[in-house]
């Protein structure tokens, strides 16, 4: 973990720091490199933007930083937030003059006063976020630690500088920092910052949505999102953010027969699917497949805990959690209803026998997203026996060759019916109504159960034989 003062300053005197140095000196003021830039150094991840602080004058500085590097450079100044932003071909600087900071309670406004580099480093949320690398020339990568937060990424801890309930009431949305970086980065969150998080949690609620989702989807983004989500629920911050998915938890008996906690086996499949995907949006899918777990659970002396059409009801649950939550509410969320409405369909065709007709109306009803279906649905499988786990997979293996192997036949993935609702009309002379919709349905469901070929002439002779049952005159 740890890096020589030597290297440090070699890190530091490279490209756009060594104009830095060299501006910050000239004016005389002490500038330091701070916060993720320096905590992802000593971890060895990659660094994306740079965060600057000046004791006084950080606006100033950027400017003149900014007019150094003349034309290519994008200068923009917060002057609300005493910051200014600089953009450098890919890179993004951020300029902050050193501040005391605090809050009023119950908003986010913040009052704000210059202060030391020390002042600064207290009203930053992690000890691992608060280092510090001095950017002056005469004490170029100097590095300024006051709260071991190199010890505490040795020890894997998150850990606010100051007492965390002043740390979080400064900026309640830290409390979901903490848990996004434990996720992030396989930290454990020190006792009293977790403690803390379970003592404020209500305080989220200032905290605007969009802030909030931009968070948890880092969490869901994360190499194992579970450790996240199991956080967000023992702190109890999950109950307000996302009650839909703590309504999953707890598993009922009844007359010896239980079912599974439906939240532990929701964070699994989220952690199987994300060692198969960085797409969002199918985790998202994995998140919600057995939303209405709950709202479709009933008990049957026959069949046990039964949760019929919760497919169907998690579908239509997703629009109401997307729009509260401020996720998009466009062809992503679609996807992720489609995903929810056809999680069961692959094991079911399994279950039923995998004729042609079911594997070509899944092609035709899952598209392009069929891939993602069947990796959403291997990942449903939770089993701890190792038997079951692969009779599953080889039956959902039997399912994607079946798949592979209609597709290549009738080409239905992107079916488009051969003759369209306006060839229809045009045939048989009528104008737009229910019989027209009759014979494009009947059409599509004979294509898609197999009775006639996917072309234009078998079509056409099935449609002349079907108006004629309709006692409809087609216009040759
Ligand atoms: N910071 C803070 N409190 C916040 C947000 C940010 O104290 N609520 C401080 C931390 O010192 C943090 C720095 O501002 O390191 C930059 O914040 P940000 O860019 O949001 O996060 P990073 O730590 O850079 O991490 P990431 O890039 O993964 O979001």
């Amino acid at each position: 973990m740890y890096i020589e003062r030597e290297d440090l300053k070699r890190e530091f005197s490279s490209g756009l720091f060594s104009i830095i140095t060299e501006v910050a000196d000239q004016m005389g003021l002490e500038c330091y490199a701070i916060g993720g830039y320096v905590r992802d150094l000593f971890l060895n991840r990659p660094s994306k933007d740079i965060d600057v602080v000046t004791v006084g004058r950080g606006i100033d500085l950027a400017k003149a930083v900014a007019r150094k590097l003349g034309k290519k450079a994008h200068l923009s100044v917060f002057k609300n937030f005493g910051t200014a932003q600089i953009k450098y071909n890919d890179e993004e600087i951020e300029f902050v003059g050193a501040r005391r900071e605090s809050y009023n309670r119950g908003s986010r406004k913040p009052i704000v006063e210059d202060g030391t580099l020390k002042d600064d480093q207290n009203r930053r949320d992690f000890t691992i976020n608060a280092l510090a690398v001095c950017l002056n020339k005469d004490r170029l990568g100097e590095l300024l630690d006051p709260f071991d937060g190199l010890q505490d990424m040795e020890r894997l801890l998150i850990r606010t500088p100051l007492d965390p309930d002043i740390t979080f009431s400064d900026d309640p949305l830290r409390m979901m920092r903490a848990i996004r970086f434990s996720s992030q980065l396989g930290f454990d969150i020190e006792t009293s910052t977790f403690d803390a998080i379970a003592r404020n949690k209500e305080r989220i609620e200032i905290v605007s949505q969009e802030r909030i989702i931009d968070e948890l989807n880092k969490i869901v983004m994360s190499p194992k999102p579970s450790v996240g989500f199991k956080q967000l629920e023992q702190t109890g911050l999950l109950s307000i953010i996302f009650p839909e998915l703590v309504a999953l938890k707890g598993a009922e008996t009844k007359d010896g027969v239980g079912h599974k906690d439906n939240f532990y086996h929701t964070i699994a499949v989220l952690d199987n699917i994300s060692r198969k995907t960085d797409n969002l949006w199918l985790r998202w899918s994995a998140i919600l497949h057995d939303i209405a777990k709950p709202a479709t659970k009933r008990w049957d002396n026959r069949l046990g805990w039964t949760f019929h059409n919760h497919n169907f009801v998690g579908e239509k649950m997703v629009p109401h959690i997307f729009r509260r939550m401020k996720l998009p509410m466009n062809e992503k969320m679609k996807y992720v209803q489609k995903m929810v409405l056809l999680h069961m369909r692959p094991q079911v065709l399994v279950d039923e026998n995998i004729t042609d007709s079911a594997v070509r109306r899944l092609l035709f009803e899952a598209g392009d997203d069929i891939d993602d279906l069947m990796v959403l649905c291997e990942a449903d499988i939770t089993s701890k026996n190792e038997a079951k786990i692969r009779k599953y997979l080889n039956n959902f293996g039997l399912v994607r060759r079946k798949l592979k192997e209609i597709e290549e036949k009738d080409h239905v993935r992107n079916f488009q019916p051969p003759i369209s609702g306006g060839e229809i009309m045009e045939m048989f002379g009528l104008s737009p109504s229910p019989v027209v919709g009759q014979l494009k349905s009947s059409l599509k469901d004979a294509v898609l159960d197999g009775k006639i070929p996917n072309e234009y002439n078998a079509a056409y002779d099935f449609l002349k034989n079907k108006a004629k049952l309709l006692g409809l005159d087609i216009k040759e």
